[in-house]
């Protein structure tokens, strides 16, 4: 392995767009590991991408569950030494058309605890070891759900999608890529926030319109951007978007 080879972590990489993520940043020359958190789907996914010709390894990563964070940590710390690039890609979506008056604290609960708490827990656990990459990306995969300036826009495409639970856990997600990005500043590291747009997976029944290749796009541009790339800003591959 060259030693100026790039590593990269995506969190819930077995399937849909964090797999295609981690298909296209090991097209990149990169050093991809599939963060998933059960084994053998996980290792096949890698297997999959290694059929491919591609730098792929599975490692285990459960968002809800900080041992593995601390294990896997422990594991790339000792292989590579550092971290390049962090996808904080794995989320759910768990509401089912319940009115925000009527969202039960359960279902708002375990959906903070992935998609805000867990992806926090994730990126805390990690950011030792970007902090020792001379160029680190951290790309928190969010949703155009959660901006606020869009969710009130009675024009906007998805106006009527109102689920509180999801919405709100990614308008959450938004503020910590703000927030870290003012923290690290005076790094090298860059933060994003990514919307991948309606894309067909298993989290939306396959409703979406865009292809795996097409929402994950964005979030390779993001997670390899130059020096001079944009931190602490929210994406989709037409452009900026607003929080
Ligand atoms: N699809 C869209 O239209 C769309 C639009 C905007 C944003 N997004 C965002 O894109 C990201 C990927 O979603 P997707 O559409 O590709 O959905 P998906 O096909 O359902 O994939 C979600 C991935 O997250 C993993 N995951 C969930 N909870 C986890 C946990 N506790 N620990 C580790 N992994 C966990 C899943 O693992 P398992 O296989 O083990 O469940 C799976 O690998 C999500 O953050 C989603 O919110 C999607």
């Amino acid at each position: 392995m060259s030693e100026n080879k790039k590593i990269a972590l995506v969190t819930g990489a077995n399937k849909g767009i964090g797999f295609e993520a981690a298909r296209q940043l090991a097209k990149q020359g990169i050093t991809v590991l599939l963060g998933a958190r059960n084994a053998e789907r996980g290792e096949e996914a890698a297997a999959k991408l290694r059929g491919e010709n591609l730098d792929a390894h599975f490692i285990h990563l459960d968002i809800q569950d900080a041992a593995t964070h601390q294990a896997a940590a422990q594991v790339i710390e000792e292989k590579f030494g550092k971290l390049d690039i962090l996808v904080n890609n794995a989320g759910i979506a768990l509401d089912a058309g319940e009115k925000p008056s009527e969202v039960s604290q359960d279902l708002l609960r375990k959906t903070f605890d992935t998609n805000f708490f867990g992806t926090i827990a994730v990126t805390q656990a990690f950011l030792p070891l970007v902090k020792k990459s001379n160029a680190g990306r951290i790309v928190n995969v969010s949703s155009g759900l959660g901006s606020l300036t869009q969710n009130s826009d009675p024009n906007w495409e998805f106006y009527e999608a109102k689920p509180l639970a999801y919405n709100a856990s990614k308008t959450a997600l938004n503020a910590f890529t703000v927030i870290l990005a003012h923290e690290l500043k005076d790094t090298a590291i860059k933060v994003n926030s990514a919307d991948p747009g309606f894309t067909a997976t298993d989290l939306n029944g396959h409703q979406g319109y865009k292809t795996v290749e097409q929402g994950a796009s964005i979030i390779t541009d993001l997670a390899i951007l130059p020096a001079n790339g944009a931190t602490g800003s929210y994406f989709d591959d037409q452009g900026v978007l607003p929080w």
